[in-house]
């Protein structure tokens, strides 16, 4: 949460910072602000509120200069303020400042400091440029020294920016705990708080390990540990293309990455006859315990039903920020899988190092090319999602399910628990997944239709079972995330205990119903809500006419196998989802309060 974008080098720096920080808008939208330093000193704006504010005060400030911070902020510390909005600087406004993560001990250290310093703001970030103020001197004027005193005192997690008005061609940052990348230029260098803001302009990148500290200017970057003990890092090749993070003629980012499904869905699927990975570390455990958050652990969910049914092996599924505070028995017959698009999330991360104590191979799960996970994990299997800017997840949850189904096969291949003609018959069925969701993707003006059907004064809930379950729990998620309305995903089977008193003729139920094992269950869980008046939207297979009796809307699936449906239904709920949201004039792309990447507590 919140994002940081930095530039050296020779081009006008506060174009390049506004368009990167609009790349990490995602981040956090509050307030957002930038620092260049022009040649003379230290120019600054920053605004509360989205980032269309900020770039209306800038444009009629020139800045010059070519080195600079950006800052886009999602509050921690601090209400939504002008005051609040990143950079701070020091009393000599010499020092400036952005900053994602949370410094812990905020409060001793600006008590202390208060008897010597003025502060400005109600962050706990502004404690970083008045510490490096102090501690420059002692340092002897010099800045990534200051910059490494400075992160000695601190605790929490940070990943920082600092320039300095008297080292105009550099900047100095570090890193503990929050995602932080340095991006090669020809005679520029840039940093950011993820990959794709800096695809525009490079695709050479190093992401920063933990605890290490780096000075950036025009022509180079040199990393250091924590004791300023030079580090070799070579650059990591990203093959993401600019396109594919950009919304491509689509009115929203989320509208282009529902519509990128078929290539996506069909891309990992290739990948997976194309090669398979090495999975010896998952062959030989007796259990599997499942960490992830939001969207992710849905298809933990999905992970755990199709693991059992395959692999007929326990599985748990652990909620990262329930998970690393609790005593998990994980230990070496234990994999620990994680999965994570953006591979930052903050609870994830620390419920794997838990797992690692205790002696658990861990298998990663995510998208992003050296993220933080890949980093610590003993094995990772890349999704091929491509960036992902939404702050809703579509497309990674798709990759995310065909990466777990097919691991799931080929570990039951593997085992013996899946017979060679059934493993055939499923994997070759899953090259039809591409084109089914183009198909299903062709019903999205009857989508449309049923969300204005609904627009006034409906509440929504979402129903299934079995590989299904997951399904109704993203389906309610895509919901309230982007439309505000309460909505909430239920097992059809628990709707006796509670749920149902919510139905009335103002409730849609929807309905996850496809062909399989618990459809009949389904139809009399259906049937149930009907006869209280509730409304029924079934997501259903081609043809099915009694789930069609039972429902007001019908959304067709192709016919598949039940472990592939997951993959398919959530693709009308994630329209359905985005429609409602439109028709409400929401923000899609930025939801109120929410944040793509968690990378604080
Ligand atoms: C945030 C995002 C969700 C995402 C979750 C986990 O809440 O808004 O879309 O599912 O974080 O993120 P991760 O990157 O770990 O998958």
């Amino acid at each position: 949460m919140c994002g940081i974008f930095g530039y050296v080098g020779h081009r006008d720096a506060l174009k390049i910072l506004m368009d990167g920080l609009k790349r990490l808008e995602y981040r956090g939208y509050d307030s957002s602000g930038v620092v260049v330093q022009n040649g003379h000193g230290l120019v600054a704006a920053k605004r509360r509120g989205r980032l269309d504010a900020l770039e209306a005060e800038v444009r009629s400030r020139p800045f010059g200069g070519h080195t600079g911070l950006g800052h886009t902020r999602w509050a921690t510390h601090g209400g939504v303020s002008d005051a609040n909005a990143h950079p701070h600087f020091s009393c000599d406004g010499k020092i400036a400042v952005v900053h994602n993560g949370i410094i812990e001990n905020f409060a001793e250290l600006r008590k202390d400091l208060e008897r010597r310093h003025r502060f400005l703001s109600g962050t706990d970030t502004e404690v970083i440029p008045h510490l490096v103020e102090e501690l420059y001197e002692q340092a002897e004027g010099d800045i990534l020294f200051a910059v490494t005193l400075a992160v000695g005192r601190l605790r929490g997690s940070w990943a920082m920016g600092v320039l300095h008005a008297d080292h105009p061609n550099r900047l100095s940052v570090a890193r503990v705990n929050c995602p932080l990348v340095l991006g090669l230029g020809d005679g520029e260098n840039f940093l950011a708080s993820d990959i794709p803001s800096l695809l525009p302009y490079t695709r050479r990148v190093i992401p920063l390990d933990e605890n290490e500290l780096s000075t950036i200017g025009p022509e180079g970057i040199q990393i250091f540990d924590r004791h300023l003990t030079a580090k070799a890092r070579a650059p990591l090749d990203i093959d993401w293309t600019a396109e594919a993070a950009g919304k491509n003629g689509h009115p929203h980012f989320m509208a282009q990455e529902i519509d990128a499904q078929p290539r996506t869905v069909a891309a990992e699927v290739e990948a997976w006859g194309r090669s398979v990975p090495d999975l010896r570390l998952a062959r030989d455990v007796d259990r599997v315990m499942v960490i992830a958050c939001g969207t992710a652990w849905h298809a933990g969910l999905v992970a755990k039903a199709a693991l059992e049914e395959m692999v007929r092996i326990p599985v748990e599924v652990g909620l990262a920020s329930e998970l690393r505070y609790g005593d998990h028995p994980f230990g070496p017959r234990t994999l620990a899988f994680a999965i994570s698009q953006s591979g930052e999330t903050a609870d994830t991360l620390a419920s794997v190092r838990m797992a690692r104590e205790s002696g658990s191979p861990i298998l990663a799960l995510t998208n992003v090319k050296g993220c933080t996970l890949a980093r610590e994990a003993d094995h990772v299997l890349y999704m091929r999602a491509g960036p992902e800017t939404g702050v809703a997840a579509t497309k990674s949850y798709t990759s995310q399910l065909v990466n777990i189904l097919f691991l799931a096969l080929h570990l039951g291949r593997e085992r013996g628990t899946l017979s060679p003609e059934r493993f055939e018959a499923l994997t070759r069925e899953a090259g039809f997944l591409g084109t089914h969701i183009g198909r299903i993707l062709r019903q999205d003006p009857l989508v449309r239709q049923c969300a204005r059907t609904f627009q006034e004064g409906y509440g929504f809930m979402f129903m299934g079972r079995r590989y299904n379950l997951a399904t109704a729990y993203e389906g309610a998620l895509k919901m309230k995330e982007i439309t505000y309305l309460p909505s909430e995903g239920y097992g059809a089977g628990e709707m006796k205990h509670g749920p149902l008193s919510l139905v009335d003729e103002r409730m849609v139920c929807v309905a996850i119903t496809p062909r399989g094992r618990v459809k009949e269950k389904m139809i009399s869980n259906i049937q149930e809500v009907r006869s209280r008046g509730g409304r029924i939207v079934s997501v259903a297979t081609e043809g099915d006419h009694a789930v069609a009796e039972v429902s007001d809307h019908v959304f067709e699936i192709p016919s598949c196998e039940e472990m592939f449906s997951p993959i398919l239904a959530v693709i009308p709920l994630q329209l359905l989802a985005y429609h409602r949201a439109v028709g409400l004039g929401r923000d899609v792309d930025r939801p109120r309060n929410l944040a793509k990447s968690v990378t604080v507590e």
